[in-house]
């Protein structure tokens, strides 16, 4: 290769998919059809330029002066051949594999060599028939400029090659892209293999009534088809892992159940992370097929904060949905169990997914089961409960799952287990083991082998013996030093590899580990194998390799000196770094932290804050954003990023409605920044979160503060705008607002912020329904819901739902507006947002109200308070409570009604001070009723009166007309004739104004009660 002259080339590989077995048995058309791919290539490589090297066989070697020239080209063949092989049968066509990579190649005069070219060729195996795989080389020298999309496939093993590389496929426009059923399908068929389990060293003991009790419900889940969720609660040690490995052998003997597995991080969360495990846990079975591969793109998009990343508008409901749906589907196939581990550890953004989930798979044939450890269960912050606490508050509400609670073995069952690992061993020291552990498995375990370890016991011709008097035997009383005195009895390299292991976790991956080291993977791995058969500190799974027990991870991790620590960190963090896998930001960022590199732990902690933030994960955005404020610290440097980082908290903050916290923030991002994008975006969340407390005066002082910056950022000023609008419409009524929101609508339309703008046209079509019926109603209705469907927001779903039903209301169509209502309140239940739920169900039972189907609505009333007392609601519920008084009072049922105006009135002056006119109007209706009812003419008057004019100044007319209307009856039967006269006909004026038929009908009844009677 002397002669060889060594440049950077773009190589391209290409070969016919199968013809090798097509010319075995049909050689005539293999070679037509190898004369005309030919004809196609090379009239298209010489558009490129490109230099046909050779050809071997089927194939194709050609090399290009670009790496653009290269994939165009090649983007253009496959283009020719998909036209070529459209009209053709299917044993006619051609489909052809290509791979390109860059690289050092060395030219002879009829030939090139180098690793480039043999890349090249592995690559183009891993390429799927009629597509064309590149390496991350030629990425990241055509990225953006090619019109093609492409799409990351991930590392990818190669033959031949050491180290797994990076791979992008091109996608085509005539690539359907995976549906849903096909990614069930193909991941059906993955999970048949039956995976591998771990084997234990102690059989199992005791736990009979839980076993019975976890066979009853898998037998439950798989005869009568219906979803079961199941938490398994215990300290660490107690056997929760143990118990759900048996059942899961149960299942999969008796039922073959297909197993998903996931469990949670210990120092970071990342959001999804366990479900995300499970899933992949089912999946990956080492397929190489690239239809399975996309299924698991499609999952893993979702699952991870790619979504985010690649600026699409990510809906929770949306995974939420088709995680529901998948399991729907497999479970049809088959029974599922998917088993979630330590979920007190669990990211806020699985525990959504699995209430969702618990709620909305009721009719799957999954059994979910779920471990946590008690002790871990503290309060986050003074008065903040655990994020698991909190969920399984609300799941118990809703009775949506069991509890096992896991306590000590019985010693005698004990003994039998440290019996079984060194038979024949003198009772004594059994019943001292048992004695000094309390019942707790783990324990007894480590101890035991802590005494064979340190040769306190050994075997002596075939059975276990104690070389000392049991009084002599000292077991330490901590399960942590029991595993510190046995890990400090390591080889020094068996240490090592330890001490950096439980850096990375319960969990680790032997490659990162390894590269973390700098050490070869083959040897790591092999000294795992070791320890992992003779001293069990670690396990191979299914998953790779784990410490047997989160206790002994922590027992490692404490032994690390500070240093140590440090460095491990770091070296962790910049092998992580290395996979090119956005979701690890979270985790980079936190080792970066660790490690004392602050810069990096900024840079990865602003990554891992903003994702978090686009999907709408909010705890993990405000841990992420914390993260960099620590690292950032107070040196007076890094003024800007802290600005930034203190934004980016108050946003997530804000969101959760942790309005005062966030204001907090906000002010601390406008002392330090001066950027405009900066001051813009948290002037915004001070002003929405003043708007959010009932602060509007502040509010509005902000938003005004806000005009006069500087800066452009039309999105934030179009927020400003929005909230601006919002207080108008509390303090003067909707009317004042409707053109300004119509405004704002076409300009996030224009942004193109199609969420955004749905919700600003319903808003408007909302505010005009107050006034006339618009008349391009269900076009816009329609406009919304198709944007939401398109999302998945099944949150504007409801609110679609919830106009559609107002509309009928005002247009007095109780069966069509009711029905709309009851969507509206099971979409609301459905998703748990217990204050939609809330407000669906007064308007729905002021609806029954007003038609007078008084039963009716005071049934719906009850139920909507019954599936949402968790609700921090005040207005609707009160609300609700107006209504169910009016309606008591109406069947004359005193009593009750005394309870629901009682209780309207504790919510209501506990609340009265950020409440809309509209609804203190409403409020002091029902109070006007019961004034009357009580038989205080005066007050009642006066009451109704005010009321009216609430209503009024608010823009409610169709309330406005009903209370008219029950003010003129009760005028009526005071016979105060006149006056109630006067109380229809203001009611009829406002039923006409928007064609309200029934009402007008019912108010022309009573006026003509009241003219009759006027008779003598
Ligand atoms: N009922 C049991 N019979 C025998 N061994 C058990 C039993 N329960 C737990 N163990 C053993 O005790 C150790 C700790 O149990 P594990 O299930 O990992 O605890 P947890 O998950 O509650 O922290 C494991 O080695 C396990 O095999
Ligand atoms: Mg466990």
């Amino acid at each position: 290769m002397s002669q060889g002259q060594r440049r950077l080339a773009a190589i391209m590989f290409t070969d016919i998919v199968g013809y090798t077995s097509l010319s075995q048995h049909n050689e005539a058309l293999a070679l037509r059809l190898l004369h005309e791919h030919r004809k196609v290539v090379r009239s298209l490589i010489s558009r490129y330029q490109g230099n046909e090297i050779k050809t071997i066989g089927d194939a194709f070697l050609v090399d290009f002066k670009s790496a653009l020239d290269a994939i165009n080209c090649a983007y253009e063949i496959q283009g020719a051949l998909h036209e070529y092989n459209s009209n053709r049968d299917a044993e006619e066509t051609i489909k052809v594999r290509i791979g390109i990579h860059v690289g050092d190649v060395v030219h002879t005069e009829n030939d090139v060599y180098g690793d480039a070219v043999n890349l090249a060729s592995r690559i183009e195996a891993i390429a799927e028939p009629g597509g064309i795989a590149i390496s991350e080389q030629v990425h990241d020298n055509i990225r953006n400029k090619v019109e093609f999309p492409l799409e990351y496939i991930g590392p990818q093993d190669l033959k031949n090659v050491d180290a797994p590389m990076g791979i992008y496929r091109v996608c085509f426009p005539w690539d359907k892209g995976i549906s849903r059923e096909q990614a069930v399908l193909e991941i059906v068929q993955m999970m048949q293999t039956s995976p591998k389990e771990v084997p234990y060293p102690t059989p199992m003991f005791d736990r009979e009534s839980e076993r019975a009790f976890l066979v009853s419900a898998l037998d439950e889940v798989v005869g009568t088809g219906k979803f079961k969720l199941i938490f398994i609660r215990g300290e660490a040690g107690i056997g929760k892992t143990r118990l759900l490995d048996w059942i899961t052998h149960e299942a999969q003997e008796r039922y073959g159940v297909y197993v998903g597995r996931g469990y949670c991080l210990e120092d970071v969360s990342v959001p999804y992370f366990p479900f995300s495990e499970a899933l992949n846990g089912l999946l990956h079975r080492g397929s190489n097929d690239q239809g399975t591969k996309r299924a698991l793109n499609w999952l893993d998009r979702a699952l991870r904060r790619t979504f985010a990343e690649e600026g699409e508008e990510f809906e929770c409901y949306k995974l939420y949905e088709n995680m529901a749906k998948l399991l729907e589907t497999i479970s049809r196939e088959n029974p599922v169990l998917i088993r979630l581990e330590d979920v007190q550890w669990s990211d806020s953004a699985s525990l959504g997914l699995l209430h969702y989930l618990a709620r909305n798979i009721q009719n799957s044939r999954v059994l979910m089961i779920c471990t946590y450890r008690i002790e871990e269960l503290g309060e986050l912050a003074p008065g903040r409960p655990h994020n698991l606490t909190e969920t399984m508050r609300l799941m118990t509400r809703e009775g949506l799952f069991q509890t096992i609670e896991l306590r000590g073995l019985e010693s005698e069952a004990l003994t039998d287990l440290t019996g079984s690992l060194i038979p024949g061993a003198p009772k004594r020291v059994l019943q001292l083991v048992a004695r000094e552990s309390e019942g707790n498995p783990f324990y007894a375990i480590e101890s035991t082998r802590f005494l064979i370890e340190t040769g306190v016991i050994e075997k002596v011709e075939g059975a276990w013996a104690a070389r000392m008097p049991s009084g002599q035997i000292e077991i330490p009383n901590a399960i942590l030093d029991v595993i510190s005195r046995r890990l400090s009895r390591l080889a020094p390299e068996d240490r090592q590899l330890l001490d950096c292991a439980s850096v990375i976790g319960e969990h680790f991956n032997p490659k990162i580990l390894s590269t973390a080291l700098g050490i070869d993977e083959l040897s790591c791995v092999q000294r795992l194998a070791r320890l992992y058969r003779e001293t069990w500190l670690v396990v191979e799974d299914r998953m790779g390799y784990r410490f047997d027990h989160a206790k002994v991870r922590e027992a490692v991790y404490r032994g690390l000196t500070g240093s140590l620590a440090k460095e491990l960190h770091r070296r962790v963090a910049r092998a992580m770094s290395n996979v090119k896998d956005s979701s690890l930001a979270v985790e980079i960022a936190y080792h970066y932290h660790q490690s004392g590199d602050a810069a990096k732990a900024i840079e990865f902690g602003m990554v891992a804050g903003n994702q978090a933030k686009l999907m709408s994960v909010f705890i993990e955005a405000v841990s992420s954003y914390t993260l960099v404020l620590e690292a950032a610290g107070v040196d007076g440097e890094r003024i800007e990023l802290r600005a930034k980082a203190y934004a980016g908290r108050a946003e997530a903050l804000h969101e959760q409605g942790l309005h005062q916290k966030a204001m907090e923030d906000c002010k601390n991002a406008l002392s330090l920044s001066k950027e405009p994008s900066t001051r813009l975006n948290a002037l915004r969340v001070l002003a929405g979160s003043y708007l959010g407390i009932g602060h509007f005066s502040e509010a509005l002082e902000i938003v005004r503060q806000a005009d006069a910056e500087p800066g452009e950022e039309t999105l934030e000023r179009l927020y400003l705008k929005d909230i601006e609008e919002a207080i108008i419409a509390r303090r003067s009524g909707y009317s004042a607002t409707t053109e300004a929101v119509r405004e704002i609508s076409r300009a996030f339309l224009k942004l193109g912020r199609r969420k955004d703008y749905a919700y600003a046209i319903l808003t408007v079509a909302e505010h005009e329904m107050m006034t006339k019926l618009p008349p391009d109603f269900f076009q816009v209705v329609k406009e919304a819901s198709d944007i939401f469907e398109e999302s998945g927001d099944l949150a504007g779903q409801q609110f679609v739902h919830a106009m559609i039903a107002e509309y009928y209301f005002t247009k007095g169509d109780v069966a069509l507006s009711a029905e709309n209502y009851s969507e509206a309140v099971n979409l609301n239940k459905k998703l748990g947002l217990y204050d939609g739920i809330l407000w669906a169900t007064w308007y729905w039972a002021m609806l029954y109200e007003n038609a007078g189907l008084y039963n009716d609505a005071i049934r719906v009333a009850l139920d909507g308070l019954g599936s949402a007392t968790i609700a921090e609601a005040p207005y609707p519920e009160s609300g609700i409570y107006a209504t169910l008084a009016r309606c008591y009072l109406r069947i004359n049922s005193c009593d009750e009604a005394n309870k629901a105006l009682r209780r309207m009135n504790e919510l209501y002056e506990a609340h009265s001070k950020d409440a809309s006119a509209g609804l203190q109007g409403m409020v002091e209706r029902a109070r006007a009723f019961n004034l009357a009812f009580e038989g205080r003419k005066e007050d009642a008057d006066r009451a109704y009166a005010n009321s009216i004019d609430l209503l009024k100044r608010f823009g409610m007319w169709i309330h406005e007309a009903e209370a008219h209307r029950e003010y003129g009856e009760l005028l009526l039967e005071q016979k105060r004739l006149k006056e109630a006269r006067s109380q229809f006909e203001a009611s009829l004026i406002l039923f006409a104004s928007v064609e309200n038929v029934p009402g007008a009908e019912r108010v022309r009844n009573s006026l003509s009660r009241a003219s009759s009677s006027g008779q003598p």
